[in-house]
């Protein structure tokens, strides 16, 4: 038995879906914790690229099971058009997926409400903030409500009212909702069978010595407590969330892996102290092909920040580190890396020192040679170009956690045990 978590360990789109694809190998069930449609994980098989949103990437390997936790907040419309997307690639999503009773339920309102305002700090506009508001607020609709659609129904209506009465809303944001709540309580009547009591799935899988992989969406930075806020998201894709979100123990997971690229990205607004606008920031998003998987949107790139990648490893826990997109950087002459922040002329002594003032922070570089070699068809460790492998080494100095596996590639094949 073996319960491993997969967390991304920077602002999002890290690579997690390809190595939640890669760690798949005899497992039975992959479970998602938090976060909803906002999430775009890729995942490339030969000519086949897959985007899951709520669906956990393990459902592209056959028999897993795959538990859609009470941390989450569904969708039910994108839910449905993602299992289409599925079933158009004869993927058999029959019986596999389990949504969490007490997941919260994202409704037309709330993506309405979220495309209103959203913008403020750049959200992907898919009702993640609203509807995890409504869950705080104790307003909100949950999966279990979706049993009766008659109800589900006098529930959306309440909400609404209750938004116009609040001024939460006008009715030019509202306009289209008539259409897009018959659409919702058409997927909700369809996914309502759906729904299980996953706490006793998983605590019976980790009875019967099965092995469960936990797949993370987001990123550290973007956690709402322990990222930059208010540039955040609305959930925990932090290590606490998965015993709030699925209720395991955190001291059942054995291995806890965080996912870093090779360098730093992120999509929407907020501080981001290494971002390159030159060449080189250009450089990075063309070769690594930069583009949101599910707004479409380009992402800001910049050197990798150690700074932040140290507190990721911290607060986390993590026991190993999985580097992506190495390949990106191969033609590059040097790369820099943040080793340390300064605010004036003093020196920041760690990430949450300076996280809530990171506009104001001036990142120090260490500089390293690089490899200038195409790493992409590369079989064995051994290959690595001394460059690489010195690179490779400091961050993982820097962020006093072992690396243990390096992705050079997009495909399963392309990635390096070390
Ligand atoms: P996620 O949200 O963390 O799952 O990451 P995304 O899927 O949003 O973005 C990662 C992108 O990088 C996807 O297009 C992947 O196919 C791609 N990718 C993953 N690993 C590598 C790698 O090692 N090299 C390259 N060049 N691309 C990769
Ligand atoms: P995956 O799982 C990258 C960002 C948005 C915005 C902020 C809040 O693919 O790594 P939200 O819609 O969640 O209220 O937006 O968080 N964001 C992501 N950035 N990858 C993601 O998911 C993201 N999910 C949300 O761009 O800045
Ligand atoms: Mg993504």
């Amino acid at each position: 038995m073996s319960v491993t978590a997969v967390i991304g360990g920077q602002w999002g789109d890290e690579g997690k879906g390809k190595i939640v694809d890669l760690l798949c190998k005899d497992v039975d069930i992959v479970a998602r914790y938090q976060g909803g449609a906002n999430a775009g994980h890729t995942i490339q098989i030969n000519d086949n690229t897959f985007v899951l949103h709520q669906v956990p990437s393990g459902i592209l390997h056959h028999g897993v099971t795959c538990v859609l936790g009470s941390g989450m907040v569904i969708d039910p419309s994108a839910l449905a058009e993602e299992l289409d997307t599925l079933a158009a690639h004869n993927i058999d999503t029959d019986g596999r997926i389990q949504i969490s009773y007490g997941a919260h339920i994202v409704t037309p309102i709330h993506k309405a409400m979220d495309r209103a305002t959203g913008h403020i700090i750049g959200t992907t506009g898919r009702g993640i903030g609203p509807a995890y508001s409504d869950k705080a607020r104790r307003i909100g609709i949950r999966a279990v409500d979706m049993l009766d659609i008659g109800q589900l129904g006098q529930y959306v209506l309440k909400r609404l009212k209750l938004g116009i009465q609040q001024g939460e809303f006008n009715q030019e944001q509202l306009k289209d909702l008539h259409g897009e709540v018959e659409t919702f309580l058409y997927a909700a009547h369809r996914v309502a069978p759906m729904l299980a009591d996953t706490i006793a799935i998983l605590h019976q899988a980790l009875a019967d010595d099965k092995n469960i992989l936990i797949e993370g969406a987001q990123g550290v930075l973007l956690d709402v407590d322990l990222g930059t806020y208010p540039y955040v998201t609305s959930s925990h894709p932090s290590v606490g969330g998965i015993s709030t979100g699925l209720g395991l123990p955190l001291q059942k997971i054995d291995r806890l892996v965080g996912v870093f690229k090779a360098y730093t990205t992120r999509v929407g607004s907020g501080p981001f102290p290494t971002e390159l606008d030159d060449e080189i920031g250009k450089i990075l998003q063309n070769k690594g092909a930069e583009v949101g998987a599910t707004t479409g949107r380009p992402r800001r790139c910049g050197w990798f920040d150690a700074v932040a990648a140290r507190y990721a490893c911290q607060v986390n826990g993590f026991t190993e580190v999985i580097l992506t997109k190495l390949d990106v950087l191969d033609k590059l002459d040097t790369i820099k890396v943040c080793t340390a922040y300064e605010m004036g002329s003093k020196s920041v002594p760690g990430f949450s020192a300076a996280a809530h003032s990171l506009e104001q922070v001036t990142p120090i570089y260490e500089e390293l040679p690089g490899w200038k070699t195409d790493t992409t068809g590369l079989k064995s460790v051994k290959q690595l170009p001394t460059e690489a492998r010195r690179y490779i080494r400091r961050l993982e100095e820097l962020m006093a956690t072992p690396i243990s596996q390096v992705s050079i590639g997009a495909e399963r094949s392309q990635t390096l045990a070390l």
